[in-house]
């Protein structure tokens, strides 16, 4: 993959790069009236691509863009994306717009939706990262009231992670006005309290993760018990914080806002929820000789 030009899928086609455009009028540009996806591939194996591809489907029948394809085909393009640009571990990113039509924030008129799909290769955590964990600080919540729906409209997200950078952390977690904690600018957050995984309850606020799935599956598995409530950095008990995303699996969170977090290293029952979810992801490897 090292001197080759990316593949792209834009206009119904597989394209270089430097040769994919979109029109200037496209509402993705204009209004960012479109949704998208992140999927993970390790070894030519896509982690989840069906509850992805789900959570797409209910993304665009939420703004009511209609879905640019069936979802057969949605899942075969993705593949064949990726076998275009196969990279040992990958993410694919899947935009659907409203499509092109003149500036109005009305439409009227049936639109072509507009599909784009990337392939990156998947950064991996630093051993550092791994090792000490993130770091992370709170915000007060500026984004809208429908963060279930896998928006492009990241305008908030952008200046959450920037804020975060100017204050020397990696990601920043928005707060509601009690002070609970909802998620981050692009991750789900877990905290571990007197040994319960806890996390926000799906609602508006919190986009329904397929990485905080995973995490929950596999602590139902681990014995570990699962409570989805709100809850506050400052609780008693609170040992531990996680982050998850399709692009980070878990990783521990071992400060914020200044603060250390339980022992300011990452903590047991996170590395035993990330070994187990390595476990998983290292399976779906194709086995070669
Ligand atoms: N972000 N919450 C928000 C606001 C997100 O943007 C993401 C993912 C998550 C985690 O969802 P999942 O586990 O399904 O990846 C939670 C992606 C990776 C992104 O925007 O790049």
């Amino acid at each position: 993959m090292a001197n080759q030009s990316l593949m792209v899928y834009v206009n119904n086609a597989f394209v270089p790069i430097e040769k994919a455009y979109v029109h200037i009028e496209d509402r993705g540009f204009q209004f960012a009236d479109g949704v998208y996806e992140v999927v993970a591939c390790f070894g030519g194996t896509f982690l989840d691509l069906k509850p992805h591809l789900e959570r797409l489907q209910r993304s665009c029948e939420a703004v009511d863009i209609p879905l640019p394809k069936p979802m057969h085909e949605l899942e075969l393009l993705v593949q064949e994306a990726y076998e275009k640009n196969p990279f040992e571990d990958a993410m694919v990113y899947i935009q659907v717009t409203r499509g092109v039509a003149a500036r109005s924030h009305l439409v009227t008129k049936k639109l072509t939706p507009t599909l784009i799909i990337t392939v990156r290769n998947l950064p991996k955590p630093t051993d550092e990262k791994l090792h000490e964990g993130v770091k992370g600080c709170t915000l007060q919540d500026i984004r809208w009231k429908h963060c279930e729906i896998k928006s492009i409209a990241l305008l908030a997200s952008v200046m959450g992670k920037q804020e975060a950078n100017k204050r020397g952390v990696d990601e920043a977690f928005w707060l509601d006005d009690e002070g609970h904690v909802l998620e981050g600018c692009a991750t789900n957050i877990l905290a571990i309290i007197n040994g319960v995984l806890v996390t926000h309850p799906l609602d508006h606020q919190v986009l329904g993760g397929i990485t905080r799935n995973m995490a929950i599956e596999v602590a139902h598995e681990a014995g570990i018990r699962v409570e989805e409530r709100a809850w506050k950095l400052d609780e008693s008990g609170l040992t531990e914080c996680l982050m998850s995303s399709t692009t980070n699996a878990v990783m521990p969170i071992c400060m914020m806002d200044g603060l250390k977090i339980g022992g300011g290293k990452p903590g047991e029952v996170g590395c035993k929820i990330r070994a187990l979810m390595l476990k998983k992801i290292e399976s779906l490897r194709v086995k070669k000789d």
